[in-house]
This record gives structure tokens, sequence and C-alpha cells, in this order.
């Protein structure tokens, strides 16, 4: 069936970047589907975006109810052109807290992963799609204080590098997007303001996501600026990177 309008789901729509991600595609006439533990969230959401709005809560560690629940969504919605893998979380934690860094890896690692597969064998058998990962320049280097959050998105990055070369060797037209967001106003960086800098907010960072998708770019930065950051990341010797 020949469809005008593009269709979308968006794993952790609930909140911040998701949430503005729905938003935006809602006002460019796209159909969304968005995903999440916080189901009043999502009903909000309904009510506000109405008929092409879809939902189902999701939490990503429940692997074969989340994979279930991603398919199931995208053929109520009669097909979708775009899977963006956004849920995530942080954690800031002490030396030894081995308990949050393990939570972080269910989340941001199996959880993406499981979703990641489900997605591509969906637009495999369709012949066509794009995934997007959200990762992080968090990804370029590891970091003391979130070393579980940094290695997670450096595995997103590097996985969705693998899936590219993957999809090469089948029939199908698909799009990795692997996308680096820098600081973005939103609950993960709420109360952190003294120790970081170039903070976009979220309608901003979000209109960069959205045209990179658009784009089928394979990789994007935003905000722009922080492609800079990566240069420089890549230039510094490791002995000063383990000082940070
Ligand atoms: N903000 C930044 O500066 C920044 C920078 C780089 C990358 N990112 C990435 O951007 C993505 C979105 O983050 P955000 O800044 O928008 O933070 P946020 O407002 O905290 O959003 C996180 C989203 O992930 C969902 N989520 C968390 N755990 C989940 C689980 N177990 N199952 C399903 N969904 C889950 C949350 O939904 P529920 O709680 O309803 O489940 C929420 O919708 C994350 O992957 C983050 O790492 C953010």
């Amino acid at each position: 069936m020949d469809r005008l309008e593009k269709s979308i789901i968006i794993t952790g729509a609930t909140s911040g970047i998701g949430r503005e991600l729905a938003a935006q595609c809602i006002e460019k006439g796209y159909r969304v589907g968005g995903t999440g533990r916080r189901v009043e969230n999502l009903r909000e959401m309904k009510e506000q975006f109405g008929d092409r709005f879809y939902y189902r809560q999701m939490d990503v560690t429940r692997f074969d109810e989340a994979r279930n629940r991603l398919i199931e969504l995208a053929e109520e919605m009669d097909g979708v052109d775009i899977i963006v893998l956004n849920a995530g979380i942080i954690r800031f934690q002490s030396a030894t807290a081995v308990e949050s860094d393990q939570k972080v890896i269910d989340v941001n690692v199996s959880g993406f992963v499981q979703l990641a597969n489900a997605a591509l064998d969906y637009f495999v058998s369709r012949g066509r799609g794009q995934i997007v990962g959200i990762s992080s320049i968090a990804a370029l280097l590891g970091y003391g204080k979130s070393s579980a959050y940094n290695a997670s998105k450096a595995f997103i990055s590097n996985y969705m590098q693998g899936l590219r070369q993957k999809v090469r060797r089948t029939d199908a037209d698909i799009t990795i997007t692997d996308v680096k967001p820098g600081f973005v106003e939103s609950a993960m960086t709420a109360g952190r303001e003294k120790d970081i800098f170039w903070v976009a907010p979220a309608d901003v960072a979000t209109r960069q996501i959205l045209r990179s998708i658009e784009k089928r770019k394979n990789y994007a930065y935003i905000t722009r600026r922080w492609r800079l950051i990566a240069w420089v990341v890549y230039l510094v010797p490791n002995w000063i990177l383990d000082r940070l």
C-alpha cells in the first residue's frame, strides 16, 4: 500500500529528546509511534497529538516483550519507514558501583542490541528502511564518573558500523544513522549545568537530528559544533585523556 506520509517509531519517547522528536515529526505530518515505560506520558501524548500518534508501553530490558511490542506497533501503524533507538540512561557512580554499571549496560547495550536486531529483521523483510541509534559524543572517550555510560555509547556507535556493513550484503536499501549529540537540555542533564558546556535546547538539537534523519546520513554530530570536539579527542594522546 502506498502512503504519502512517512512513519517513524521512537523508543524513549516519553521525555527529553524522544518526546521533542515525536512532537516535531507530528508537526511535519509524520505518523509517529512512541514507546517508554511511563504509560501516563504516552497517554498524554496521545491526547496532545491525536490520530497520527500510536504507542506501546515498553521496557527495553524485557527483551522478548520489547521486540514483540516494537513489531506490533509497526504493524498497527500499517508499516514504518524509520525506527529511532533513543531509550537510554546514565548513572554517575562511585568506583565500586557495579550494579549501576550493570543497569546502564542492560538498557543502553542489551536493550539496544535486541531492538536493533528486531528493527533490522523488520526492514530486511520490507526491503528498505532506516535505523537511527542515539549514541553520544561520550562514545569518543572514557570518563571515570560515568564509565559504563561512555562505554555503552561506544558500543552503540561501533555496533551500528557493523550493522551498516551487514546491510550492504543484503538486497535491502537500509540506512543506519549514528547520531552523536553533545549536551542537550533534558532530565539527563538537569542539575549538572555547572559541569557541562555548549548545552543545546532540546528543540534546536532535535531539529538537527531530524534533518540528519531526513537526509539519511550515516553519521551526525548534534549540534554540529561537536564535530570539532570529536577531532580534538582524536588528536589528544591517551596519556592526557587518562588524566581527565
Ligand atoms: N541529554 C543529553 O545531553 C544527551 C547527550 C547525548 C546523548 N543523549 C542520549 O539521548 C537519549 C535520550 O536522552 P534524553 O536526554 O532525552 O533523556 P531523558 O529525558 O531521560 O529520556 C530518556 C528516555 O529513555 C527512556 N528509557 C529509559 N530507560 C528505559 C527502559 N528501561 N525502557 C524503555 N525506555 C527507557 C525513558 O522513558 P521511560 O522512563 O518512560 O521508560 C525516556 O523516554 C539517550 O539515549 C541519551 O543517552 C542525551
